[in-house]
């Protein structure tokens, strides 16, 4: 097993020439930069989340998890040979996803049902929360470094032909599904974004995290409804460093011990509200 890639968040091994070992970091990253500092658990419940939604969406589209992996996490972890990172070794199971390697599209799939974040900063006349119905579609590049940008659709379809218009329904059917799921739990979900890919056969998958604080911004039903849009997810650390001054240039700040624990507590409310399960 060699480690193939190390992404903002996730370690990426090579288990075969199938399949993916994904192992959710404790990292936080904000304005694109990792944080010295991480979030206690914060992998865990994001691998809790992925394991909770995507057998729910296969109606909608196939996924890169089967559902399995579960007995192989645990001997990998107890390999002393495996390649670990020895933080993440114990708890390896709750936070690894052994899942189809696809070729992943270079495109971001962003859905938002409500103006917020980077849609409120081009749109500067539109009111925060803002409902759009149905959801918009607006796609992104995936940069490979910096920043992921906003494109029009008609650029993704110059570059993926009818598998842009698939993806765009695809995404917005995922998003329709988890925003009355979602809503069920006293969520509303604001926005999100889906990575797609194509598995060996060619066939399309959903892949990466899907609905996590990471890829989603969540508020609470009962503070929309006070006005109160405060998102459950890094905000607590963006308004932080943003409080301090922080230029969004790395090296990022250290954050002090309540800002990590209210950001662990914001990702557990949404796990749990959805998923029932307390970890
Ligand atoms: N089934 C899959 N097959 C291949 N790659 C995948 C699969 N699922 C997820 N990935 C990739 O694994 C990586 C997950 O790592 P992470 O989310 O930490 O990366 P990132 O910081 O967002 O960086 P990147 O710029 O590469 O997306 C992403 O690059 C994602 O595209
Ligand atoms: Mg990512």
């Amino acid at each position: 097993m060699k480690l193939l890639h190390q992404g903002k968040v996730r370690d990426v091994y090579e288990l075969d020439a199938q399949r993916l070992l994904i192992v959710a970091t404790d990292r936080l990253s904000a304005y694109d930069v990792i944080f010295p500092d991480p979030i206690p658990g914060k992998g865990v419940i994001l691998t809790a989340l992925t394991r909770w939604w995507l057998p729910q969406l296969t109606d909608i589209v196939a996924t890169h998890w089967d559902g399995g992996g579960d007995a192989e996490c645990r001997v990998l972890a107890a390999d002393p040979d495996t390649p670990l990172d020895p933080v993440y070794r114990a708890d390896l199971p709750q936070r690894a996803m052994i899942v189809e390697r696809c070729q992943v599209v270079p495109f971001e799939c962003v859905v938002r049902g409500y103006a917020y974040g980077s849609y409120l900063k081009s749109h500067p006349d539109v009111a925060p929360m803002t409902p759009f119905d149905p959801p918009l579609f607006t796609p992104s590049t995936k940069a490979t470094e910096g920043h992921d940008e906003t494109i029009p659709f008609e650029q993704m379809q110059a570059a993926l032909g009818p598998l842009a218009d698939e993806l765009r329904d695809k995404a917005l059917a995922l998003f329709q599904f988890a925003a009355a799921r979602c809503a069920a739990a006293g969520i509303v979900l604001v926005d999100t974004k889906f990575e797609f890919g194509h598995a060996a056969d060619g066939t399309l998958r959903l892949v990466d995290e899907c609905f996590t604080p990471d890829s989603s911004r969540f508020i609470l039903q009962a503070d929309v409804e006070r006005g109160v849009y405060d998102s459950f997810d890094k905000q607590i650390v963006r308004d932080y460093v943003d409080r301090v001054g922080w230029d969004h240039t790395p090296p990022a700040p250290q954050l002090p011990p309540d800002i990590i624990a209210k950001t662990r507590e914001r990702y557990a409310t949404i796990q749990q509200r959805l998923t029932g399960d307390s970890i």
